[in-house]
């Protein structure tokens, strides 16, 4: 089968890298890609924003399946382009992907199928939110309602920071996504992802991950797009996670189905385990980066069947089968990261680092011939498997060593939580 695989990050590589042990794959295009996809796919100059000319270079490259990686292209369309072609491909319509690209409509969603979520108003003028965000108090958190690259949202700790967050929205900080704003209930606990594909009738539950928002070690500093993930998640117990099957996703699944939306691709459901038990803090409508990485170090089992599966909806014929072993990764980033950086720096060391039990992603980087450099603030992610977290994590920051990059930086305590919980603490 021919594959064309939209994207250019961290995850990306490693779907790249997962495809490419497929049997049934004979050839993968990668639209932009970067350094480390370039090892085993042809990337192609193709504008993905321009739906049409993906279309016709499907068409001229005989396309089988489109694989698209990131959010944005989805919540544009672009798989509802390609069908209306009739090319084949996997990732949810834009309707479907409005559960990624509209909180509001995701809360909607929560309130028609009885999903446990944060209590939430939403406002579409300032006075009525000021109203709400003095009548509740703080904590609460202010979300800006559509796709902000991540930096829509603010955790109030006090009354005074949820009133400049909302004024700040509707001040336009986050153009068209904060026209519309939600303001939710505080939920406290321990955070964790679960991903599980649909094919718009059935779930296949995948994995759990747990990331790191926070740029600096301890979980200080601004929040980033995730600097470091691990999976599994040993808070979502096989418990804990068929009782989210049964009261988040599966009925997430049937409510769009029966809108006459279904939802077909990955649905990746950011959770928060709270006293009242796991409840849903936002849905995603891809995979996570870093936490792809870390499921594809995982995964057994012929990707490409799965998202094939996906695609065709038979996705009640297959099975995911996934390693014991824990997968860590830690992120490499352009100092100054989250905030302005410089790009064009060579990164050296990395030829000799691929093992059974290592493999560095690449996130933004670009060949200059022989040489690698970095192309944007997440750059490289080192990923490793182990007998369990601490071990992963000793194998990822090993490898980290031997890397020559003085402009980069990454965490040094990436898989903390798991690593207190595996020592007993
Ligand atoms: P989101 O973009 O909705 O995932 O929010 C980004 C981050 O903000 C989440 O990963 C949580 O750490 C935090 N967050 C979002 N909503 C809540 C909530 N209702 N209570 C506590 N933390 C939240
Ligand atoms: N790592 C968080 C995300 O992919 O949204």
């Amino acid at each position: 089968m021919k594959l064309l695989l939209i994207g250019s990050g961290g995850r990306e590589h490693a779907l790249a890298w997962a495809l490419a042990k497929s049997p049934k794959l004979t050839k993968l295009y990668a639209a932009p890609g970067n350094a480390g996809i370039a090892k085993v796919a042809e990337l192609c100059d193709l504008d993905f924003s321009d739906h049409q000319s993906v279309v016709a270079f499907c068409r001229n490259n005989d396309i089988d399946l489109v694989v698209v990686g990131p959010e944005a292209p989805l919540v544009a369309g672009l798989v509802d382009d390609l069908d209306a072609a009739g090319i084949k491909s996997f990732g949810p319509s834009k309707a479907a992907a409005q559960l990624e690209g509209s909180k509001a409509f995701t809360k909607g969603v929560c309130d028609e199928a009885t999903i446990p979520t944060a209590g939430y108003g939403r406002f579409d003028n300032l006075d009525a939110a000021l109203a709400y965000v003095r009548e509740k108090g703080a904590p609460i958190v202010v979300k800006a309602d559509g796709l902000a690259a991540g930096k829509g949202v603010v955790v109030a700790m006090t009354q005074e920071e949820a009133e400049e967050a909302v004024t700040a929205c509707f001040e336009g900080s986050f153009g068209a996504a904060g026209a519309e704003v939600v303001i939710e209930e505080f939920l406290d606990g321990e955070e964790a992802s679960f991903f599980v594909l649909s094919d718009g009738e059935n779930a296949l539950p995948l994995a759990t991950a747990q990331d790191h928002k926070r740029a600096f070690d301890g979980d200080e500093g601004p929040n980033t797009g995730g600097m470091g993930a691990y999976s599994p998640a040993p808070v979502l117990t096989d418990a804990l996670i068929a009782d989210v099957m049964q009261r988040i996703i599966e009925p997430t699944i049937r409510t769009l189905a029966n809108r006459g939306t279904p939802f077909k691709g990955v649905l990746y459901a950011g959770l928060m385990m709270t006293a009242d038990g796991p409840k849903l803090i936002e849905y995603n409508t891809r995979f996570g980066d870093p936490e792809c990485q870390v499921l594809m170090m995982r995964l057994k089992s012929d990707l490409l069947d799965l998202l094939l599966a996906s695609a065709d909806g038979t996705l009640d014929q297959v099975s995911a089968e996934w390693s014991k072993e824990a997968a860590l990764s830690v992120v490499m980033a352009a100092k100054g990261y989250p905030g302005s950086y410089d790009k064009g720096t060579e990164i050296k060391g990395l030829t000799p680092l691929s093992a059974a039990n290592l493999e560095v992603f690449h996130a933004g980087t670009k060949s200059d011939g022989e040489r690698v450099l970095a192309n944007g603030g997440r750059v490289l992610n080192v990923t490793a498997l182990g007998a369990n977290v601490g071990e992963a994590k000793s194998v990822a920051y090993a490898a980290i060593d031997k890397i020559d990059w003085p402009e980069g930086f990454c965490r040094s305590d990436i898989g903390w939580r798991a690593i207190a919980r595996e020592n007993g603490s």
